[in-house]
């Protein structure tokens, strides 16, 4: 470069001092921007994508954790029972902790993977992970029979196959307690609470034996059940 150039050319020696740089940064930047979105909404949809899924199913059930005075009428219900309990579809473990605190050896099931996680993390924080576990699975896909206390916060549109399942499933001894809607056709023990932290409380024994008397297990109940599956 004559001497005349280097007086005019503003650009340090070994900056890139053209339009081409500028354009090759620019395309890095560009890449980097590119990158980092995608990224997050691969973490966005992983993130949300469990708690969206519940829609899509047949039977709707959402994460819709149960209230201080929801969960405090379950524990009433169940005041004077021992024996495993299991809460159909955990969601952030709230009912099985504090039936642990309670002293009962507590299951959780649920759908959503971050909910399981999240449960076991805080049975781990509130020091009761070795009476609590959970279960990453889909609730019609398992059997509640070694639960001698069921705990469910469903939706009216399950409770019926609810219904015969648990029908089926569970020992004669066992109680059930629904949260905020009951079950359709079984005759209540007792309720405690009242609005939407109503708790109904069923005993195994009666539905179980209304069932025999009237049912004798048709084939159909069992296609009913595998419909939902
Ligand atoms: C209404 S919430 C109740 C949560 C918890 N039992 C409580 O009372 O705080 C229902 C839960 O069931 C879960 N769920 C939905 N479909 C399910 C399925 N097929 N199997 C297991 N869990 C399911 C949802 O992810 C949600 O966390």
């Amino acid at each position: 470069m004559s001497q005349e150039g280097i007086l005019l050319d503003p650009t340090p020696a070994g900056e890139c001092k053209t339009g081409t740089g500028t354009g090759s940064s620019r395309r890095r930047v560009g890449l980097v921007v590119t990158g980092a979105l995608g990224a997050a909404l691969v973490a966005l949809y992983a993130g949300a994508a469990p708690f969206l899924a519940p829609a899509l199913r047949k039977v709707c059930l959402p994460f819709v954790p149960a209230t201080a005075a929801q969960v405090e009428n379950v524990l009433a219900a169940l005041r004077r029972r021992s024996g495993p309990l299991v809460d159909i579809g955990s969601g952030d473990g709230r009912i099985v902790i504090a039936a642990a605190k309670r002293g009962f050896q507590a299951s959780g099931f649920e759908l959503n993977p971050w909910l399981v996680w999240f449960s076991r993390y805080k049975a781990w924080r509130e020091g009761v992970h070795a009476s609590t576990s959970f279960h990453m699975c889909d609730l019609w896909k398992v059997s509640f029979a070694q639960y001698s206390n069921v705990v469910i916060f469903g939706v009216p549109q399950m409770m019926q196959h609810l219904e015969l399942k648990l029908e089926r499933e569970l020992p004669s001894a066992a109680k059930v307690v629904a949260c905020r809607f009951p079950f359709p056709t079984w005759v209540p023990e007792h309720t405690a609470g009242e609005g939407i932290d109503t708790v109904w409380v069923y005993d195994a024994g009666t539905f179980k034996s209304r069932l025999r008397e009237e049912t004798k297990g048709t084939p159909e109940q069992e296609d009913t059940i595998q419909s939902h599956t």
